[in-house]
């Protein structure tokens, strides 16, 4: 009998729709209501980093809102990390603490997190959940005007890499889950090892990447996250 194959899951904004966060790209997305370049930029948070606080503290206060807790495609990956008899590597693109409170350990942010913060001055980084803005002291300099969202902009590297490429070099199984397939690297990935694993796109239409995976399951992800992880744990233990 073969062995159960490594896992590298990617998911993207699309699997915290139901958990009431806004995607980027749909209609209702945040693109559609600001320019990605007037916020999420380090030249706009040059030019104008009012707004660039102002944009992440209300994604950061929105992330505290009562309604807003893992969903059942979160559980799912948190008990797949749990009860796969392989390795298993959760990268995300989402800022948001979704996957952390579902169980996800396993997990990179590629991205950054809405609630870490970091000084362009020291470069120290810290967990943070309140409002930010020019004016405040970073905890270890106490300078002011450093403080940042730990977030990766555009045309900034994401984190992590090294350990990325690693799994992704080791995997037998790769899944995309609620990602447009619009930004690299991340977009980049399924190419990357679409040669040595089993593609499986869980979205809720068919992405930019669509053509490149091997198998796709369309549909909200609090239905179709959950099926996938059920028959993958029922074919493998
Ligand atoms: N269930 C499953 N998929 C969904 C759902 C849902 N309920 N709702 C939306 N989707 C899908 C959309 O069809 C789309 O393909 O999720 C995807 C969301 O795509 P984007 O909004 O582009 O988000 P994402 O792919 O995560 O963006 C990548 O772009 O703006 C940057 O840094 C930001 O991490 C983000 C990156």
């Amino acid at each position: 009998m073969a062995l159960p194959p490594d896992i590298v899951v990617l998911t993207g904004a699309g699997i915290s729709r139901e958990s009431g966060l806004a995607t980027f790209r749909d209609a209702d997305g945040a693109w559609a209501r600001v320019r990605l370049e007037d916020v999420a930029t380090p030249e706009a948070f040059a030019r104008d980093p009012a707004q660039v606080h102002g944009f992440y503290n209300a994604r950061r206060a929105g992330l505290a809102e009562p309604s807003v807790v893992p969903n059942a495609a979160h559980l799912a990956l948190a008990d797949l990390e749990l009860r796969w008899p392989a390795a298993f590597l959760l990268v995300t693109q989402n800022v948001d603490d979704l996957h952390e409170r579902a169980g996800s350990r396993r997990l990179v942010h590629m991205h950054g997190e809405l609630l870490r913060a970091r000084c362009v001055r020291c470069d120290a980084d810290r967990p943070w959940t309140g409002p930010m803005d020019a004016g405040t002291q970073c905890p270890a300099c106490l300078l002011r005007g450093g403080m940042r969202p730990d977030i990766v902009w555009f045309g900034e590297m994401p984190y992590e890499m090294d350990r990325i490429s690693d799994a992704l070099a080791r995997c037998g199984l790769f899944v995309a889950i609620g990602t447009s397939g619009n930004v690299y690297p991340a977009a980049g990935f399924v190419a990357e090892v679409r040669g040595r694993a089993a593609t499986v796109e869980l979205n809720l239409e068919p992405s930019e990447g669509a053509a490149l995976f091997h198998e796709a399951h369309h549909g909200p992800a609090t239905r179709i996250v959950p099926a996938y992880v059920a028959d993958l744990l029922a074919r493998w233990t």
